[in-house]
């Protein structure tokens, strides 16, 4: 079983490759980046990097080949594949901001993939998520179960990691879900959050819990605001757990990035919605009954994501 990350020169794609390595599910992972110059000197970050992980093979025990490549004939074959290829938010930026440079690239890095895999299955990682998986998904020819997005994973694992914290429990033990676009707009959702099955409302008063929510719902930016560039080790560890899931036909429950088309009441979009994952891909979307105030918050999202979906038609047929 072989996976592709691409963008694994950075740091997003070099913790997907990582963290795929340590859970020693595949038989081969393939790092691909572009070369960059500086001066006259020629680097090739995601094989240095490829090649770093690889000599950690005998210490974290794992069999996984790593190889780095700047060509994409190596990917062929490929059961899955990560793009995370595309330039990160910096202070003061929203995800948006990054429509047109990153839809050049992932439309660009998805056609050479599936040149080489045309069966494979894909993940965008690169924002604006919900429009570049759009873009992933037309540029690919695939069906819509074999092309996705990880955000809801990440999204949930800080709401998850922060009300551990406020509780002072192993996050283990707390289930959340959210759904929507990776924005803004995204929509925890308090009332399917559990500490242990127990509901996450009966720990936290109201008050506190929004101000979770929105610590959440901001969780992107306020790494941006610390480090200068966003995150990377809950995002990469977050891709790798949806290709294990897929290669392990694990039938796991995660929400995604999964075009829908009158679930939820709307209309043919990509949008973070729960789902059934395995090998295949997306195997399910999953309907639960939102209350009203849940609802009105998804279709605000889902607006949202078509606004900046629509920027993109624009931008595209200038
Ligand atoms: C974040 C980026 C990966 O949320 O969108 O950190």
């Amino acid at each position: 079983m072989k996976v592709t990350v691409v963008g694994a020169g950075g740091n997003v794609g070099s913790t997907v490759a990582d963290c795929i390595a340590q859970r020693d599910f595949a038989k081969e992972v393939v790092a691909v980046d572009l070369e960059r110059k500086d001066g006259d000197k020629t680097f090739y970050p995601s094989k240095g990097r490829a090649l770093d992980q690889w000599e950690s093979s005998p210490i974290h025990l794992f069999d996984t080949r790593i190889t780095g490549t700047v060509d994409y004939a190596d990917t062929a074959g490929s059961d899955v594949c990560v793009i995370t290829a595309g330039v990160p938010r910096k202070p003061g930026m929203s995800r948006d901001d990054l429509l047109e440079i990153n839809a050049n690239i992932v439309k660009s890095v998805t056609e050479q993939l599936v040149k080489h895999s045309p069966d494979t299955i894909i993940i965008v990682v690169s924002n604006p998520l919900d429009v570049m998986v759009q873009v992933a998904k037309e540029a690919s020819g695939l069906p819509h179960e074999k092309v996705m997005g990880m955000a809801g994973i990440l999204d949930t694992a800080r709401f998850r990691s922060f009300i551990a914290q406020e509780l002072d429990v192993s996050p283990k033990d707390i289930q959340a879900l959210l759904m929507g676009g990776h924005g803004d707009t995204m929509v925890p959702l308090p009332r399917f959050t559990t500490l242990c099955g127990m509901p996450i409302t009966h720990f936290i008063d109201e008050d506190r819990l929004n101000e979770i929510v929105e610590r959440a719902k901001k969780g992107g930016g306020e790494i941006v605001g610390l480090m200068g560039t966003s995150a990377w080790y809950a995002p990469g560890a977050a891709a790798a757990q949806m290709v294990e899931a897929i290669m392990l036909d694990q039938n796991r429950i995660f929400p995604v990035c999964a075009h829908i088309d009158g679930e939820y009441g709307i209309d043919d979009l990509y949008i973070g919605v729960p789902v059934k994952l395995g090998k295949g891909g997306i195997k399910e979307i999953i309907e639960v009954e939102l209350n009203e105030k849940e609802q009105q918050l998804l279709v605000e999202s889902a607006k949202a994501v078509r606004g900046t979906l629509e920027d993109f038609r624009k931008l595209m047929n200038k």
